[in-house]
Order: C-alpha cells, then sequence, then structure tokens
C-alpha cells in the first residue's frame, strides 16, 4: 500500500532520532539494537494514519506514535524473556544476544522514554494521552500474566483466550488508534469507535500472529516456528483441535501439552498435524476473518471520508495475508 510510505518514512527518521544517549552502552545498545531491526511498525503507522484521516497534520501524532512503538519494542524484550525466545525480527533476542538483566533494564529504560514521547504535548491533551496509555500498558501486563498463567492451566475456556489476547495486544493497537483522534481532536463517539476498530484488528491480529506461529516459514518468519508449542501456549488452534478434534486427538493432544520434550521436533510435528486435521487451522482463519469484519462494521459511524474507509479496509485485509 504506496501511500503508506509517508508514514513510515517519517517514523524511521523520528525513530532515528528518538534515543539521544549511549551511555552506559550496555543500557542502550540493546535499545538500538530492537529498535534496528525494524518491524511492521503497524501501531505507529496507525496513529499517523487515523490523525490524518480527521484532516489534521500528522506529524503532530509523531510523538505518540513513537511513544506507541517505544512501548511495543519494550514488551517485545520482556516477552522475549518470559516466553524463552530466541529469535526476533529475524535476529538473535536481546536476553540471548546480552543477558537477561540486560534485557530487563534495557526494557525498563525504554517504557520511561516512551511516557517521555507525551512531554511536549499541551497539559490537556498530554493528561489524555498518557491517561490512556497507562491503562493500555496495565491491561497489556495483566494479558501478559494470564498469558503465562494458561501455559500450565488445561482448563482454558476460549473466551478466557481471547480476553487474554484483548489485552495482552488489542487494547493497544485499540490505543494506538485512539491516540490518532485525539492528537486530531476528534469528536467523542469517533474517538470511541476508532479505539473498538482497532481492538478488533488487533484481536485477529493476534489470533494470526498464533497461527503463524505454526505455519510461518521458518526461511522468513523472523521468529522461532513452533515456539508456542514448545512453551504450551493455550491458542486458539489448541482449544479450538481440543474442542473440534475426536477423542482420540483430544487426548494426545492433552498428553503432548503435558510433556516437555528436550528434542521438540516430534512434538511439534504432531501437534501441527492435529491442528490440521481437527479442523482447527481453517476454524482459525475464519475467526480472524469474523474480527476483521466486526472492525469494518464499526467503519460506518466514523465521520472520515468514505475514501479513507475503504484504506483502513484494505489495510486490514493486508494484514490478513501477512507472513510475519
Ligand atoms: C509482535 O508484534 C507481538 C504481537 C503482539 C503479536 P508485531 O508482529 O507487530 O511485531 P513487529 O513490530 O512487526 O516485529
Ligand atoms: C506478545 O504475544 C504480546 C506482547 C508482546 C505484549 P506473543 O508472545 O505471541 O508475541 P510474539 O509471537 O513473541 O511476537
Ligand atoms: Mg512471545
Ligand atoms: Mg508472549
Ligand atoms: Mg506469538
Amino acid at each position: 500500500m504506496d501511500f503508506l510510505k509517508k508514514y513510515s518514512a517519517l517514523l524511521d527518521d523520528s525513530l532515528a532520532k528518538a534515543v539521544l544517549k549511549n551511555e552506559p552502552s550496555q543500557l542502550y545498545d540493546p535499545i538500538n539494537y530492537i529498535l534496528s531491526l525494524g518491524g511492521k511498525r503497524l501501531r505507529p503507522v496507525l496513529t499517523l494514519m487515523v490523525c490524518d484521516f480527521f484532516e489534521v497534520d500528522y506529524e503532530k501524532a509523531v510523538p505518540s506514535a513513537l511513544a506507541i512503538e517505544m512501548f511495543h519494542n519494550f514488551s517485545l524484550i520482556h516477552d522475549d524473556i518470559m516466553d524463552n525466545a530466541p529469535l526476533r525480527r529475524g535476529k538473535r533476542t536481546v536476553h540471548e544476544k546480552w543477558d537477561v538483566n540486560t534485557g530487563i533494564l534495557s526494557g525498563d529504560a525504554m517504557l520511561i522514554l516512551a511516557y517521555q514521547f507525551f512531554e511536549c504535548y499541551e497539559p490537556k491533551m498530554f493528561q489524555e494521552l498518557a491517561k490512556l496509555f497507562s491503562e493500555t500498558a496495565l491491561q497489556v501486563c495483566e494479558g501478559q500474566q494470564h498469558d503465562m498463567d494458561f501455559e500450565t492451566r488445561d482448563d482454558v475456556l476460549l473466551s478466557e483466550y481471547i480476553k487474554m489476547i484483548d489485552h495482552k495486544t488489542a487494547v493497544l493497537v485499540g490505543a494506538a488508534m485512539k491516540m490518532g483522534a485525539i492528537v486530531a481532536e476528534a469528536a467523542e463517539d469517533d474517538k470511541e469507535n476508532i479505539y473498538q476498530f482497532g481492538k478488533n484488528l488487533g484481536i485477529a491480529f493476534q489470533l494470526q500472529d498464533d497461527y503463524l506461529d505454526v505455519f510461518g516459514n521458518p526461511e522468513t518468519f523472523g521468529k522461532q516456528v513452533g515456539g508456542d508449542i514448545i512453551s504450551n501456549k493455550k491458542t486458539f488452534l489448541y482449544l479450538t483441535a481440543a474442542r473440534k478434534g475426536s477423542s482420540a486427538q483430544a487426548e494426545e493432544l492433552e498428553h503432548l501439552f503435558d510433556i516437555n520434550p528436550k528434542d521438540p521436533t516430534d512434538k511439534i510435528a504432531r501437534i501441527t498435524e492435529i491442528f490440521i486435521q481437527s479442523g482447527a487451522a481453517e476454524a482459525t482463519q475464519a475467526e480472524i476473518e469474523k474480527y476483521n469484519n466486526l472492525a469494518y462494521s464499526l467503519l460506518d459511524a466514523i465521520n472520515i471520508s468514505e475514501e479513507n474507509k475503504e484504506q483502513l479496509r484494505l489495510f486490514g485485509d493486508d494484514l490478513m495475508l501477512r507472513k510475519v
């Protein structure tokens, strides 16, 4: 989508100038490292795009966009520690390249750097942005804790899973979009609807992240394929396979999620088969589409041009096709 380039060019430029300090290097090198690995920049692009779509100069939304991206990258460093992940964006994770303590402190510093970006806004806007940001960040922590708790639980409900991904992932996508609307001083209804749009898109996004964790191409995915299976994550794939599969499949699945073999190759291969044979893989695709459509249904009520609504739909469609 060509029109996105103007946002990502501005973001790359601004991010490159965002962290001015570099001493002590053990603190700042990992920050510059993770930021330099890029990523899709999905959330900050959405912040700029929404501000633009409400017809306000999107440069005004750059600090908010940077705050969101800084927070996101902080959460990835800590998430990779918690998930014991070796790879991020095709490169070694921070705690692998340095060590866990370094990942903890560099992550903490990034959270503080994220807040600092809001300092340039006037008091009223500052307060609204910071309030949304704090609420959202706390929900992300709650979602992350549920995600970890589910690893060792065998009675996780689908509704609990959806709430967990809503918190760990979707609220940040919603907040990224709402911040664009706050900076543009959009009407309250518009802010709320754009937030809900982003949240539904975010749920679809995490469902697909879980799907790609199993079915992504190891050459290009940038993360360890099968990582969620190794950690016994109770994803939509798992919960659906346990429910839709034959009793033999469900039993085998439960057994495989109870063991932690040293070499997980066979476990990953067998579970991947069960995810396909039970229909869980297909059901996940349908669920992704369901949440994308829920997001699109909110567009009617939002006061932006028809053309811009169409761009948001295309953006959502593009996300569904992503491979990384
Ligand atoms: C990864 O987010 C973490 C999730 C919430 C699934 P992204 O897939 O947006 O990661 P990058 O920033 O593009 O690497
Ligand atoms: C990430 O969920 C959520 C947050 C970082 C808050 P995942 O653990 O699925 O993300 P990836 O797959 O490691 O990117
Ligand atoms: Mg992870
Ligand atoms: Mg995780
Ligand atoms: Mg994942």
